[in-house]
């Protein structure tokens, strides 16, 4: 089969090989040492990834590495371990224990440093404020926090505890935070009172308020002062972080945890409405995430490591959190957002603490490229030795102004793909090995067996796109989804029996390198986050004047993709502007700002099958001003997609 949506256009043939001296002094220092540690890998995963596991502290040791009954892994069974002592108290025996963890910038400027003994410190008396809540081992909480220290000690205390946490990002909102708490029946929930983003303040426990009224699982409410904007209380069930804690010990024995302990669920878009429980366990992730973080940042003891994301999205949990700390590295964290009070803030900030190792998106490149270099080159940037992205492809174009105007042609760029689902990076380059290419992620990491397929499941010949599978389990994948083993089955092991399907089209070049072509089904990709067409279609429609609406993607410049809706009206409702803006607001209030439809264009149909699917398709088509391509005959009623196009030059 070909799949008219992944054929391959893009082409590019610059080759970018590791600096020498970076390779010098890099973990992975050359292509031969890559293939002979990836070769190990994989003829021998558990000799390998058993390896990896002794360099972190095991309260117990393990009886076996993988116990693989497909699609369910279990990794170091029987081990027992704390995530949350590997990442701190594993440290304070060492000269690291004065070592900066977090250096964190709040959006109106102030700086906290919190070393590893004092982030130990707050982590221990988190940890016993919330065992004095009553919460245990096997419960849930959720957190909805801005980006403030006090969110990675949640993290961490929770993990402590062996408490699964479920971050629901500050951005999502009430309703949406409603969904996620009721669907993992948390039995509190972390906020704050708001937090500081672009110039002011934003509510967060007004919206935990109003989400919780239909939560009958939550017990506690426990609430960061960041901003001292004024807030409700409900006595008994709400508490101050500062009260709370002030009466805890800073001592807290980390428990030996089951390896296979539930370590986090995190809320991801599929292509039906209901978002996925994305579940992550302890041990493999621990080690997925260590290993990638050293391996692919090429952490040393001497960098400022600063990921741009926020620890809301699984790449906040792998690569602010979780990795970097395992490896004892000095993290930067960065509240708010990249314009306030100037466009070079991120410059700036990278000038003031010396950053050496920087990770961030596509969609912002593009939005800086978009504000002018003036901007960083402004700041002095020659503390950067690594760039990274992450969250989408990157085009050619924002690669070569990261390498040129960031990285002033010696920084060795990763461009790393992986998902919520795979909890570590998967395909990327090393920094210090792999030459590479713009736009690609190049190859696998270690102990990742990818493949592009056709929809048969057979392997398609280089520069053939095709399907991108994973054809092995690796330790930080996906244990199921929360409560739904079925879905689980369905959505990731079906499609292809016997290997996991990520959803992404793909190619592998000549020299095997994978370039990622973007989803292949009825999600769509929004400035490196992912939303499904079907939930912002089921918020649009349980507005009451909407009767029917269809969600696609159009191409744009800053955010990868743009979200363009085709809504028909109930009968007797005005189709205007007014309509517009009541449909853009009620889909922030349902989702979060996120989802915002950039375009609405209403129509008095949609075009369908005969049998009533609507045909995503055309629609994709007419959002991005392009002649319909691709077979038509299935379409019920012609006339509409004529319709639909003089819509368009209105
Ligand atoms: C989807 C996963 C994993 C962190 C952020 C997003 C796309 C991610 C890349 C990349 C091309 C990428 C894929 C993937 N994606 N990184 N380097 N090149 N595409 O996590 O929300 O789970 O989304 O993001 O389409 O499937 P996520």
């Amino acid at each position: 089969m070909t799949n008219p949506e992944i054929s391959s256009v893009l082409k590019e043939k610059r080759v970018f090989p590791p600096p020498a001296e970076f390779a010098a002094a890099a973990h992975v220092g050359s292509m031969e040492r890559y293939r002979e540690l990836y070769r190990r890998s994989i003829d021998d995963p558990e000799g390998f990834f058993g390896d990896v596991a002794r360099e972190l502290h095991w309260h117990a040791p393990w009886n076996k590495v993988l116990d693989w009954q497909l699609p369910f892994a279990k990794w170091f069974v029987g081990g027992k371990t704390n995530l949350a002592f590997n990442c701190l108290d594993r440290h304070l025996g060492t000269w690291r224990k004065n070592k900066a963890a977090i250096i964190w910038e709040g959006e109106p400027g102030e700086v906290r440093t919190l070393t590893y003994l004092q982030l130990h410190a707050e982590v221990c008396k988190f940890a016993n404020a919330l065992s004095a809540l009553g919460l245990k081992t096997g419960d849930t909480v959720a957190i909805y926090m801005p980006m403030v220290p006090e969110l990675p000690i949640a993290l961490l205390a929770c993990a402590r505890l062996g408490v699964g946490h479920s971050v629901v990002f500050g951005g999502f909102s009430a309703e949406a935070l409603r969904e996620r708490i009721n669907d993992c029946e948390a039995k509190a929930v972390i906020t704050a009172d708001g937090g500081f983003r672009k110039g002011s303040t934003f509510a967060l426990k007004a919206s935990v308020d109003d989400a919780i009224k239909d939560c009958p699982s939550i017990r506690h409410c426990v609430v960061l002062k960041r901003t001292g904007q004024d807030v409700a209380w409900s006595a008994g069930r709400d508490h101050w972080w500062h009260d709370l804690t002030a009466k805890q010990s800073a001592r807290h024995e980390a428990p030996a945890l089951d390896a296979e302990t539930l370590l986090f669920i995190l809320y991801t878009s599929g292509t039906t409405g209901k978002p996925k429980g994305i579940v992550h366990t302890t041990g493999g992730y621990m080690v997925g995430t260590y290993l990638s973080a050293k391996l692919v940042f090429d952490l040393k003891d001497d960098d400022v490591y600063w990921c741009t994301a926020d620890v809301g999205w699984v790449t906040g949990h792998s690569y602010i959190v979780y990795g970097p700390l395992l490896n004892g590295a000095t993290v930067v964290m960065y509240e708010g957002a990249p314009n306030v009070p100037h466009p070079g803030r991120f410059w700036e900030i990278v000038e003031r603490h010396r950053v050496t190792v920087f990770y961030t998106a596509p969609t912002a490149l593009r939005t800086f490229v978009r504000w002018g270099d003036e901007h960083p080159n402004r700041f002095d940037l020659s503390s950067l030795r690594l760039l990274g992205t992450v969250g989408e492809p990157i085009n050619p174009e924002a690669w070569m102004w990261y390498h040129r105007v960031i990285g002033k042609e010696r920084c060795p760029i990763v461009d790393t793909w992986w998902q919520t689902e795979t909890g570590s990076i998967m395909i990327t380059p090393l920094p210090g090995a792999t030459p590479t290419k713009p736009g690609s992620g190049t190859l696998p990491f270690f102990g990742v067996e990818p493949d592009v397929v056709d929809a048969t499941g057979k392997s398609v010949k280089p520069n053939e796109g095709g399907f991108l599978v994973l054809k092995r389990p690796w330790p930080s994948m996906l244990r199921t989804i929360y409560k739904n083993p079925e879905r689980f089955k369905e959505g990731y092991w079906k499609r292809f029996p016997g290997f996991y399907f990520a959803g992404d089209g793909a190619r592998r070049d000549e020299d095997g390198y994978f370039w990622i072509m973007g989803r292949v089904d009825d999600v769509i990709n929004v400035s490196g986050h992912r939303l499904s067409t079907m939930e912002v279609e089921s918020a649009l429609v349980s507005h009451r004047k909407v009767a029917e609406a269809a969600v696609v993607a159009r191409p744009d410049d800053v955010k990868g993709q743009a979200i363009v809706a085709f809504v028909t009206p109930k009968q007797g409702m005005q189709a205007d502007d007014d309509l517009r803006t009541e449909l853009r607001g009620h889909v922030v209030k349902e989702i979060g700002a996120l989802a915002r439809p950039d375009d609405i264009r209403f129509t008095d149909a949609l075009p369908k099958t005969r049998s009533g699917k609507i045909m995503r398709r055309l629609l994709r088509d007419i959002a991005a001003g392009q002649a319909i391509s691709g077979d038509t005959s299935t379409l019920e009623d012609y006339s509409i997609l004529a319709r639909l196009r003089t819509d368009d030059d209105e």
